[in-house]
């Protein structure tokens, strides 16, 4: 067996209770047209299902949320749309910033900052450094983000040691890149959610989510509630969690 074919950071078993949920919040779009409203809404009722289930989670026990609230890809859209969802970005963390810090809340950004507008970056950090002692859940923002360019991101500064000569290639492991991805420290999520009836991960912790439970719901992100979660929780509670191997991690 290669080193580092196991989960990076733990086996987590199966508890019945995933300890990481990362959730890829698909069908604003279409929640709105089948409304005959326009997309912007979708996406603001997205925002109020985000604020439900980050207190679901809390209420669940969960310790890491992890959302994709912005794709590398998310760059070919209108650029009305665009700015739409980064509108809704500055509010979010404008007007709830406060009230997630005094809930415990700590906040993490993944993605590339790099090329975001200024005011957006000083946000993030400003997000993230309130918020940074805090240890009740931590909700991981992926923005901006795209696994591809997280894991060749992460080679390129590897390959950088190398032409430096601080590093020997037949050093490196799976292990060692997982650490030169962008929160190392998280444990991969257990489960990972995808709302609209779409069965893909469109680059989202494709690294992250080897082991990772999937679980599709066919609701829209906008009807998505703490019901919804506690669903795919009990049907991440069914699986069984072998990580390669034979025996069943469960516990539930
Ligand atoms: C997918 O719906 C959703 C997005 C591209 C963005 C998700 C963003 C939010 C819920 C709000 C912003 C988040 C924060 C943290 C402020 P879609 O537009 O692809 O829907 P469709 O597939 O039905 O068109």
């Amino acid at each position: 067996m290669l080193k580092g074919d196991t989960p990076q950071t733990g086996e987590p078993e199966n508890t019945g209770s995933p300890r990481h949920v990362a959730i890829i919040m698909d069908g604003n779009g279409r929640w709105a047209a089948a409304r005959g409203l326009p997309r912007a809404e979708g996406h603001r009722r997205g925002v109020e299902a985000l604020r439900k289930v980050l207190r679901a989670a809390h209420e669940l026990g969960i310790s890491y949320l992890t959302i994709f609230s912005f794709s590398s890809e998310n760059w070919s859209r209108p650029a009305s749309e665009i700015g739409d969802l980064f509108g809704l970005l500055r509010r979010f963390i404008r007007n709830d910033l406060a009230s997630l810090h005094s809930d415990g809340v700590c906040v993490r950004i993944i993605g590339e900052r790099e090329g975001l507008e200024p005011d957006i970056k000083a946000l993030l950090k400003e997000a993230e450094d309130l918020t940074r002692h805090n240890t009740r859940l931590t909700l991981v923002v992926a923005f901006n983000y795209g696994s591809r360019h997280e894991i060749a991101h992460a080679a390129q500064r590897l390959a950088v040691e190398v032409a430096e000569g601080k590093r020997d290639p037949a050093t490196i492991t799976a292990e060692t890149l997982g650490s030169y991805l962008d929160a190392p420290d998280i444990p991969d999520p257990d489960l990972i959610i995808r709302t609209s009836g779409e069965q893909r991960l469109s680059n989202f912790l494709m690294w992250q989510a080897a082991y990772s439970e999937l679980v599709f719901v066919p609701i829209h992100w906008p009807d998505f509630d703490k019901a919804a979660l506690e669903g795919a929780i009990a049907e991440y509670a069914t699986r069984e969690r072998r990580f390669g191997g034979l025996i069943a991690k469960t516990g539930s």
